[in-house]
Formats: structure tokens, C-alpha cells, sequence
């Protein structure tokens, strides 16, 4: 954490602090007018996410397979940051009837939790279904019926079976397969319960983190060239699992299907060069145009200039073909509009601008190609890990470049959150709600962008896959090490819920004591 945000004389801090509070609610008032433009509509879905490997622990219960983060971190303890794994989490496999409370406890009408493939099927084919983990999704989902909650459920958030990663995982054009009888699997079954599915989560974290460098399991280090593929084959299987589900289910289920993508906004360094403000929408188009345009834009298939980026590179370096793959006219008919609302993850912001002699990259690389350097805004506050810097007017900027690119289709905002390392006075986190929310608001009601839900990462502290334990999320706190795995209310619990309840952000709801200084400092650019 950098000083800067901690450094701060208290008679400053105090006066500064009512100072901004005055300013905060004078420009909030210039930003909207009326006492109802601050109020979410009443259809405004609230709900909190999670995923079944950060949560649930029993990696080796109640008959699950192994998936590829089981597998790797037991041969490689030392890869977490605290050479932990995930084999207890916050063993929510046995307490889920007390997180289901949880989530209650919030006010939320919407839980999206995901399924672990290889809990439903060991060995990640259907030729061997798993009876105690098709009993322990149904109890779940027994119980969020109970407690009137509506699930979402993610397909896949990671968890590859060990036996299909094996096989090449996404890099392995046969997975589209092996995935679409997983869906068939998990549709026929659970279809009559479950009314919103998102696909796949994050396939660029996925595909960039774990196929093209190590930072994430599968750890490939197939820069340029596996992320590639594990993108192309993600794209299809998402695509053939909505279009099965479109004929086969739809029609008497009902439900619907998205994915979720994740974006960090790009904002150009220097707002009026015009180098920067380029550097950061190739910087939009290589990170999240890749995905979207695919699947929401009208004519379908990779942006051109991901395509010519790409292609161009590939030959330079001697590359027979391009190192991104084709799709066939068909798939591009079957993938664009394969997406019922557009799912976004979104946690921070960061300024680009063209790479200097200093920045070098491995070629080929997602990183070479995109050819933009990234950094952080100093003045932006770094509450846990180093990636995340706290930039709330990204969100609504973010929220806006999707509905200028994409149209006007429902947004679903799936995962926001901030982590710290820990505490249950987690101020900086009550901020950042009311903050992103805020932002969020005004992308509503002054761009009318058609935000339809926003769910906060996450309900509880959990296992943060490369972070191990050391880094939260949690609007819960969870006692790692107590063998219950101990549950406490943050005070970011508490406000979130105010806002779900009262369906308004109130910023005095939760006072900052006196004689501490705001979390982070507000100014008028992180609020309009
Ligand atoms: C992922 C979550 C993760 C969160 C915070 C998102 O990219 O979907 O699984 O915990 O970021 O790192």
C-alpha cells in the first residue's frame, strides 16, 4: 500500500473531511435533481456473487473429481502467496444452509454462486455422473427457494476437471464438446430451478492469466498462442451451450443465458493525446472487444482491428498462420447475439499510453500485441492487492463504452468489490459500494445505459485463487483459522444492505468515527 493514501495530519483530515462531505453532497445534488434520481428503479436486481472453488472446500468429498487448481496446488504448495489451496475454503460445501442466511441477511433477491464441473462430473465427461454432487446443488437450491432467493449460476468460474485439462483444457478444440454435454448435463438437470445461467466467467482472466502466462492455474505460459485458442474455444463453447439451450430448453424452461465478461476501464493517460486515447481503446478492443464483439455486436465475429493486429504480428514473426483462429462463417452466425444480457465484472481502472523503449515484452504475447503501457494513477487509493486501485467514475465510463459499442442490451453487472487485507470496520469498502454504485446510478439515469442488476464480490472472505487467503473480498469476514470457519458482519455487509432495503445509496449511513480520516479521499473526479 502506498503511504500517500495513509499519510495525513488529523486537524487536515477533519476539516478536510467535512469539507468533501459538503462537496460531495453539493456536486451530488448538481449531478441529479430530484431525491428520487438517487433511488435504484424498484425492478433493480441486487444480488452477491461467489464460486464453487473459492467457497466450498471438500475438494475430495462426497465423490467430486478433482479440478485443475486441486491438482496443481497440491504439487505446487509454494504457488500461493501464503501456499495455501482450496481443499477447506470457507467450506461452504457444509455450511451452505448458514451462508444462504447470509445472503438473506443482506436483503438481496439474487445469489450467483457457480457449480463445480468436477463435482457434478468427476471425470468431466457425462458418462459418470456424481449423485452426491447433483443432491448437494439441488439442497442448495432447495434452500434459496426456501429463504426466496433466485439463483444464478455460473457454469464454469475456473474450475477445469483435472482429467479434461489433462487433454489440453481449452486449448483442445474437443472441449466445446466435452462442455456442451456438461450444459446438456446441467440444464436437463437443474433447468426446472434455475431461470439465469451465465456460461462462462471472465474467459480473458481465465485464458490471458492461465494459457498465456502463470499468474493463474493452468499456468501454460503459452503467450500469444494458447491464450488465443483457450479464447476461440470459450467463445464457441459459450455460443453452442446458448444455442442448445435456445432449441432444446428455452421453449419450456424459460430462462435465461448470458456470459460474463470482465473489463478493467482504460482510461488514456493524457486525455488529449491522441496516441493515449488510442493506446487505450486498442487497449478496450484486445481486452474485452476480443470477447464482445463475437457475441454482441451486430456483424459478429473479432474486432478488425483485434484481427489486423493480430494476423500482422503473426506474419512478421514468421507465423504460417495467425495466431488467432478463424472462425468459420457458421460459427459466426451461431455466436453473434448468443447472449440474453451482457455480464460484466468490473474492479479498477488504468491509465494507458504508448510503451516507451523501457517497456519490453516476451514475443509473441497477448502483452506485444496489444503494445500499450499500462499504470496506475497514484492519486488512486491501493487498499489490498497491488491490481486494484480504487477509480469509481470507471465504472460508469465502462458502462457507457459498452452500450456506444454494443448497443443498447441489459447489463448485468455480476462481480464488483474492492479487497483489503482484512478487519470488520472495512470503511474503505463501504465507500467503494456507495462509490461504484453511485457511478453506477448516474450511468443509469443521465446516459440511460441499461443496467438491469449489480451483484457485489463477493458474500464472503474466500479463497482468492493466487492470493491464497492473505487478500478479502468478503462482505462476511471468515475466521480461517477456526475449524467452524467463523463468520462475522462487516460493516460493508450492513451498509450494502441499506442500500438493497432502502433501494438508495445513503453516504452517511455508516459514519466514519471521528478523528480518522476519510478512506480514501474524495474529489470531484472520483464522483462525477
Ligand atoms: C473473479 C473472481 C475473483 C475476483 C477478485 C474476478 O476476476 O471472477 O473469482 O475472486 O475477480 O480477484
Amino acid at each position: 500500500m502506498r503511504s500517500s493514501s495513509k499519510v495525513a495530519k488529523i486537524g487536515a483530515v477533519l476539516v478536510s473531511f467535512s469539507l468533501l462531505c459538503l462537496a460531495h453532497r453539493a456536486i451530488a445534488i448538481e449531478g441529479f435533481g430530484n431525491k428520487e434520481d438517487y433511488e435504484f428503479p424498484e425492478n433493480f436486481k441486487f444480488g452477491v456473487s461467489t464460486a464453487a472453488f473459492q467457497i466450498e472446500g471438500a475438494w475430495n468429498e462426497g465423490g467430486k473429481g478433482e479440478s485443475m487448481w486441486d491438482t496443481y496446488l497440491h504439487q505446487h504448495p509454494e504457488y500461493t502467496l501464503d501456499h495455501s489451496n482450496g481443499d477447506i475454503a470457507a467450506d461452504s460445501y457444509h455450511k451452505y444452509a448458514e451462508d444462504v442466511k447470509l445472503v438473506k441477511d443482506l436483503g438481496v433477491q439474487y445469489y450467483r454462486f457457480s457449480f463445480s464441473w468436477p463435482r457434478l462430473l468427476p471425470k468431466g465427461t457425462d458418462n459418470k455422473k456424481n449423485k452426491d454432487g447433483i443432491d448437494y446443488y439441488h439442497r442448495l437450491l432447495k434452500e434459496l427457494r426456501k429463504a426466496n432467493l433466485t439463483a444464478m449460476v455460473t457454469l464454469f468460474h475456473w474450475d477445469m476437471p483435472t482429467p479434461l485439462m489433462d487433454l489440453g483444457g481449452w486449448s483442445n478444440p474437443k472441449m466445446v464438446d466435452y462442455f456442451l454435454d456438461y450444459a446438456r448435463f446441467v440444464f436437463t438437470e437443474f433447468g426446472d430451478e434455475v431461470k439465469i445461467w451465465t456460461t462462462m466467467n471472465e474467459p480473458q482472466q481465465h485464458c490471458y492469466n492461465g494459457y498465456g502466462t502463470n499468474y493463474f492455474v493452468p499456468a501454460l505460459e503459452s503467450g500469444g498462442i494458447g491464450d488465443y485458442l483457450c479464447s476461440h474455444y470459450m467463445i464457441l463453447a459459450h455460443a453452442k451451450a446458448y444455442r442448445l439451450y435456445e432449441k432444446e430448453f428455452k421453449p419450456y424452461q424459460n430462462g435465461r443465458v448470458g456470459i460474463t465478461l470482465d473489463a478493467f476501464w482504460a482510461e488514456p493517460k493524457n486525455s488529449i493525446d491522441p496516441i493515449d486515447i488510442e493506446a487505450a481503446e486498442r487497449y478496450r478492443q484486445m481486452r474485452v472487444g476480443i470477447y464482445a464483439h463475437p457475441i454482441f455486436s451486430k456483424v459478429g465475429d473479432y474486432p478488425p482491428l483485434v484481427r489486423n493486429i493480430i494476423d500482422g504480428n503473426s506474419r512478421q514473426q514468421n507465423f504460417t498462420r495467425s495466431r488467432l483462429p478463424v472462425f468459420s462463417q457458421d460459427e459466426i452466425q451461431e455466436i453473434k447475439g448468443s447472449s440474453d444480457f451482457f455480464g460484466l465484472n468490473h474492479y479498477t481502472t488504468y491509465l494507458m499510453s504508448q510503451p516507451t523503449v523501457n517497456d519490453t515484452w516476451t514475443i509473441p504475447s497477448w502483452d506485444h500485441d496489444t503494445f500499450v503501457r499500462m499504470e496506475q494513477n497514484p492519486a488512486w487509493p491501493i487498499p489490498g492487492a497491488d491490481w486494484l486501485s480504487i477509480y469509481p467514475p470507471g465504472i460508469r465510463k465502462l458502462l457507457n463504452w459498452i452500450k456506444n459499442n454494443y448497443g443498447d442490451m441489459p447489463i448485468i453487472i455480476t462481480e464488483n468489490g474492492m479487497c483489503d487485507f482484512g478487519g470488520l470496520m472495512d470503511y474503505t469498502r463501504v465507500q467503494y459500494y456507495n462509490d461504484y454504485l453511485y457511478q453506477t446510478l448516474l450511468a443509469m439515469k443521465k446516459d440511460y445505459v441499461n443496467v438491469e442488476g449489480y451483484f457485489a464480490w463477493t458474500l464472503l472472505d474466500d479463497f482468492e485463487w493466487t492470493d491464497g487467503y492473505a487478500t478479502k473480498f468478503g462482505l462476511y469476514e471468515v475466521d480461517f483459522n477456526s475449524p467452524e470457519r467463523t463468520r462475522r458482519k462487516k460493516l460493508s455487509a450492513d451498509n450494502y444492505r441499506n442500500i438493497v432495503m432502502t433501494r438508495k445509496i445513503d453516504f452517511d449511513y455508516i459514519k466514519q468515527p471521528r478523528m480518522k480520516k476519510l478512506p480514501y479521499q474524495r474529489n470531484e473526479e472520483n464522483i462525477v
